[in-house]
């Protein structure tokens, strides 16, 4: 077999075999695919796309292309999730130990910014002294000792997806439905969970842009995990606007915190709130909503969630003490509020925007191996439908230096739009597909 072929083959949108595809895979870990050959492929699919047969090999090929985790040991259903990205999205902070607080272990591996979009383990990082590289061994303990661990991808996990995934960063090849498929479910197959939560972004700030990709990617999804005999379903959530009001690292942190206490914003607490009703349905020991939406308000309300999170923060050295005193996450050199110049309503928070204007105060990795600045962000002030006055405060900057905050300011003044029309929120769960 010749990889000149294969692109060739899906350049004129033929259908690849299985076999073509595990020459792919295998070719491609072991290097002696050079990047170049990956590159053409990859925007061959994004151009040409696969059907379910190929985006089925392709997970299959990726989940096993390293060690699968073996979770046996560790007893009771176990509980993973996954988004496919967004701008704000802190949900597996508040999410995981939620759903550790009712008696169900979450084992999870989470990944790194991609794109504009954040990632949970960037996220954790910001808390002083937490571990996210933790062993194998470690991992498994600690879930089975707290119910919870929340651990960065080790090298031999998902390698393919690994290597694809900072290929198709640089490549323009992201925004593919069986490209984002095989990548999120070759990691969630490879995870071991037995009940599996998708939230999948939909909107300006996801790589996903219109409901009807998105439906399409979620039924491609969830009929993968079905296959492989995963319980599994999907949430499509609204991604126009950012999640919440914090975006950046450290910032999004507070608010995670917040939320766990039970202050949450508004449209965080109810995805928080809809994700765990889909999860305690799959787990099958409840009879009726009302029952599971109580036990997850009791869990944010009483203090069980946040319990379970300074338990987390513990175990893996963090400083748990940031819970109850957030001046540790709130420490960049400069910030500056914004006020509206106007009166009237928000017509549009561009999420995408404002993700660019985060990372235009550092918060983006330019290259794989950059180190990105945690203590910078944005707080918003207003949600989209939002009434605002003259002189009202928009947003506060969290920047390390001037020169970044004033590139920051310029983007994200595009980012925002101020009209007279009373406008109506936006909704943020959209459809639930299982
Ligand atoms: N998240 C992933 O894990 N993979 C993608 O391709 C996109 C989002």
């Amino acid at each position: 077999m010749r990889m000149v072929d294969i692109i060739i083959k899906k350049r004129n949108g033929e259908i690849l075999t299985e076999e073509e595809i595990n020459f792919v895979i295998e070719g491609y870990v072991k290097g002696d695919i050079p990047d170049y050959q990956m590159s053409a492929l990859l925007m061959a699919i994004y151009f040409r796309g696969m059907n379910i047969g190929e985006t089925i090999s392709l997970t299959k090929k990726m989940a096993y292309s390293g060690k699968v985790l073996d979770l046996s040991s560790i007893s009771g259903v176990k509980i993973d999730k996954h988004s496919t990205g967004g701008v704000g999205d802190k949900t597996t902070l508040i999410f995981a130990p939620l759903i550790a607080s009712l008696g169900y272990p979450v084992a999870k591996m989470s990944g790194r910014s991609l794109g504009h979009t954040g990632g949970t383990i960037d996220k954790l990082e910001s808390i002083p002294g937490f571990k996210t590289n933790i062993s194998e061994e470690d991992f498994i303990k600690q879930v089975r000792d707290i119910g919870i661990a929340i651990v960065g991808q080790t090298e031999d996990f998902v390698p393919a997806d690994k290597k694809i995934y900072a290929l198709r960063d640089v490549t323009g090849t992201v925004d593919s439905i069986p490209l984002i498929a095989s990548s999120v479910m070759s990691k969630k197959i490879a995870s071991g969970s037995d009940v599996i939560i998708l939230d999948v972004k939909v909107g300006k700030g996801a790589f996903i842009k219109d409901i009807n990709s998105a439906r399409e990617l979620a039924k491609i999804m969830v009929g993968i995990g079905k296959g492989f005999g995963k319980k599994i379903v999907a949430v499509l959530s609204q991604m126009d606007q950012p999640l919440g009001y914090a975006v950046g690292n450290s910032l999004e942190v507070v608010e995670a915190i917040e939320t766990l206490k039970g202050r949450g914003p508004k449209d965080l607490t109810e995805l928080i709130i809809t994700l765990g009703v889909q999860t305690l349905k799959l787990v099958g020991e409840f009879h009726d909503e009302e029952s599971m939406k109580k036990k997850i308000v009791e869990s944010l309300e009483g203090g069980k969630a946040l319990t379970k999170f300074r338990e987390l923060v513990r175990a893996q050295g963090g400083d748990a003490s940031i819970v109850d005193d957030y001046s540790p996450l709130l420490n960049a050199k400069l910030q500056k509020e914004i006020y509206s110049l106007d009166g009237g309503y928000v017509e549009d928070i561009d999420a995408y925007k404002v993700a660019l204007s985060v990372m235009a105060l550092g918060a983006g990795r330019e290259k794989k191996e950059d180190k990105i600045d945690l203590s910078v962000g944005i707080k918003l002030y207003k949600k989209v439908g939002d009434k605002i006055e003259k002189n009202e405060p928009i947003v506060t900057f969290y920047a390390n230096s001037s020169e970044r905050l004033k590139k920051a300011q310029e983007i994200f003044k595009d980012a925002i739009r101020i009209g007279k029309k009373k406008k109506d929120p936006l909704p943020v769960v959209l459809e639930i597909i299982s």
